[in-house]
């Protein structure tokens, strides 16, 4: 048993890793490199949890063989097109339609007939809805699908508009086309997937109609322009990568970007901070639902979200 050469080699591999990953904690690059993406990229290094920041990076050095951070450097100048798979390894894209289904029951059963009585009474019928961070899509289309039960074909009596925004041009571009890999769509039950969906061999891709209802654009949450009017906005595991003073200004500006009585949906791992922990009421704090607080005495709205719980 000692003697196994595949036992030996894969312990030597963890130490080499290990070695790699102690002598990038000291290397004094990291600073420089940052620097050089932020640059080249528009990716703003400064706003990202260090410590997250620094394992996507190495993931990069360690799968080009780069001993360290100006290896690393020279490799990105020889070779721009790996910027593409740093950006990949920086954005962590990881969704699926339906992710976490008790939220988006809720979803479905509470806020979306809330906001479509709402909006049934209001002289233009529109619902504006933005998923941000929304990877190649699962999140925002998961939504239309939801819209699309709720309202049935009374659909067609609405504006409705669902916003899906990315800092990744490559996801959007996945989320524009509306193909899926069949594990992502593991949480669908049977008849969602027959009715929304086309089988094209391994694939599954998304029907037009709800495609029609979709926008999908490049926004850096940080940097980007102010979007607003919406009904209800969903950022869900995005913000936890990003310093906490970030994390506040984004909360305020999705605060600020919300209609009266708007949701607003975070990811199970994320709570609200600063001043938005105070602006927003919660709706179902395990789900991490909130509510932008409204002015009962001119709606009255207050009272009749209770109808929906
Ligand atoms: C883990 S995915 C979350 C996808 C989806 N919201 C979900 O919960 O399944 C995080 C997404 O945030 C995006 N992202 C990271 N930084 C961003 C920024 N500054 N502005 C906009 N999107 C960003 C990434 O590109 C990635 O697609």
């Amino acid at each position: 048993m000692g003697n196994d050469p595949v036992k030996k080699a894969s312990a030597s591999d963890v130490n080499k890793e290990m070695k790699i990953a102690r002598d990038l904690d000291k290397d004094p690059g990291f600073e420089l490199l940052k620097r050089v993406i932020t640059r080249n990229t528009g990716f703003n290094c400064e706003h990202y949890k260090e410590a997250h920041f620094r394992r996507r990076i190495n993931v990069r050095v360690r799968a080009t063989n780069s001993e360290n951070y100006e290896a690393y450097l020279k490799l990105l100048k020889r070779d721009p097109q790996e910027y593409e798979s740093l950006i990949e390894a920086l954005t962590v894209n990881v969704s699926e339609f339906f992710r976490n289904p008790e939220t988006f029951s809720i979803i479905e059963k509470e806020i979306i007939p809330y906001i479509v009585k709402y909006r049934s009474e209001s002289l233009i019928r529109s619902i504006r809805i933005w998923s941000a961070g929304c990877a190649a899509g699962e999140e925002a289309y998961s939504l239309a699908i939801l819209l699309h039960r709720v309202l049935k074909t009374d659909i067609n009596n609405y504006r409705i508009r669902i916003i899906g925004t990315d800092i990744d041009t490559q996801c959007l571009e996945k989320a524009k086309k509306g193909i899926y890999h069949e594990n992502s769509l593991k949480n669908l039950d049977p008849n969602i997937k027959e009715r929304y969906f086309l089988k094209q061999g391994d694939s599954y891709q998304i029907i037009d109609k709800l495609k029609s209802l979709m926008q999908f654009k490049r926004h850096d949450l940080i940097s980007g322009s102010r979007n607003s009017h919406f009904d209800l906005i969903i950022c869900r595991n995005v913000m936890i990568y990003f310093k906490k003073e970030i994390q506040e200004q984004l909360q305020f500006n999705f605060y600020q970007s919300l209609e009266k009585g708007g949701f607003f949906v975070i990811g199970k791992s994320e709570t609200l901070l600063g001043a938005a922990s105070s602006l927003f009421r919660p709706y179902n704090t395990r789900e991490r639902l909130y509510v932008k607080e409204i002015s009962r005495d001119i709606y009255g709205r207050d009272r009749e979200l209770q109808e929906f719980k």
